[in-house]
């Protein structure tokens, strides 16, 4: 029998494909076959054809069952049923925390960036904070160090570089624009992935899903025409991250194979082959000096209660994304890139009542048309 965990591929939690081997059916009868399976942590990144959302919501409802019969071997369908409502609860958990982590993300960095337009450190400093937290985390074993050799880290580094891209280019994009309007553009991603693998990689895509991208392109172009702060360097930094986080995906699919390695510990390895790669650009882009000048200007205006911003958005920029890993474990990617659609929402939602974003209704309806878009999308890719 094969064991789950090494059924159990995840190429990266932003890919509404991710790639999992085909799961044998469940059969209820046959649930004490995999009591002796451990179901624990490891997900093993792995090769990538194309796989449906199916085998994922079998693979992730199988394992409700395992925990259900390992909790009750005597207790059949209530068992099953209590196993089903704690995983929905625990979803929700995830998805509340993501969501919550991630405004206080956008909100903290924005406050920084509006004090401090070096978004080149603040991204270098977020990666920097998340790597740190997994360095001592190993180190005192509070969570299990990964087993990796110099292939992983070589598959790793092209994921790592689309990261790096993608995730200081979305932060040049904040420090020019309204974050709202990063995010509107951001709700972008899915034309993206569907036009570089039709293009590029001559994918093909049912009907639905071409349709589903004339409102997301509509949405956005209406948004971006009808943006009252509109600036170009904010727009293409949120395209160019669309873009980045497009590759990023195709690359951690081509590249992750046979790999062991939980969905934190995943995204810590690429937090800290992501910060060598970006310091030293940082350094070029940016440098010590002004950074000295923009500190001192920073505490100046804001006082010094200001290096709590900046390390609170460093923080909560690696919790977020350290929770959306973690919640792969547990939900579908449709599930995912539906609750990724809501946390566009919210964050735009949220960052236009906090930061008083003047907002047009034009501007709105592009908004909501986009993020309509990106949900019809996700229910075309079902
Ligand atoms: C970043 O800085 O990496 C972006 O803000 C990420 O945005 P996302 O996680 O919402 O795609």
């Amino acid at each position: 029998m094969c064991s789950l965990n090494q059924s159990h591929v995840i190429s990266h939690r932003r890919n509404p494909q991710l790639q999992f081997p085909i799961s044998p059916p469940i059969s209820m009868p046959k649930i004490p076959k995999f009591s002796a399976v451990s179901v624990s942590k490891p997900l093993h990144i792995s090769s990538i054809g194309t796989f449906g959302f199916g085998s994922l919501q079998i693979q992730t409802k199988r394992r409700s069952l395992i925990k259900a019969y390992d909790a009750d071997p005597s207790g059949g369908e209530g068992a099953i049923e209590k196993a089903e409502a704690a995983r929905k609860v625990k979803i929700g958990f995830y998805f509340a925390t993501w969501w919550f982590l991630n405004v206080i993300f956008n909100i903290y960095n924005k406050k920084v960036l509006n004090a401090f337009p070096f978004p080149w450190l603040t991204s270098t400093l977020s990666l920097a904070a998340g790597s740190l937290i997994m360095l001592v985390s190993w180190a005192t074993k509070v969570a299990e160090a990964p087993n990796t050799d110099l292939e992983f880290w070589k598959s790793l580094f092209p994921v790592a570089l689309a990261h790096t891209i993608g995730h200081v280019a979305a932060t040049v994009s904040m420090s020019k624009v309204a974050v709202s309007f990063t995010h509107i553009i951001k709700s972008g991603e899915p034309a993206f992935s569907v036009l570089v693998s039709r293009f590029i990689l001559g994918e093909t895509f049912p009907m639905p899903v071409y349709l589903s991208l004339v409102p997301i392109i509509g949405g956005c172009g209406l948004a971006a025409l009808t943006e009252l702060n509109f600036n170009m360097t904010g727009f293409m930094g949120a395209m160019i991250s669309n873009l980045a986080f497009v590759f990023r995906n195709i690359f951690s699919k081509r590249g992750m194979k046979g790999k062991s390695v939980s969905g934190m510990n995943y995204y810590a390895c690429l937090s800290l082959l992501s910060l060598l790669i970006l310091t030293p650009f940082a350094i070029a882009v940016e440098g010590p000096q002004l950074w000295a000048i923009g500190w001192q200007k920073a505490i100046n205006e804001i006082g010094p209660h200001f290096i709590w911003w900046v390390a609170a958005q460093s923080i909560f920029y690696h919790l977020y994304n350290q929770v959306s890993y973690m919640s792969l474990d547990e939900i579908s990617p449709l599930t995912f890139s539906i609750g990724n659609t809501m946390k566009r929402i919210s964050v735009i939602v949220s960052s236009i009542i906090i930061f008083r974003t003047p907002v047009q209704p034009v501007n709105a309806l592009g908004a909501a048309i986009a993020v309509l878009g990106t949900f019809l999308y996700s229910q075309a890719k079902q």
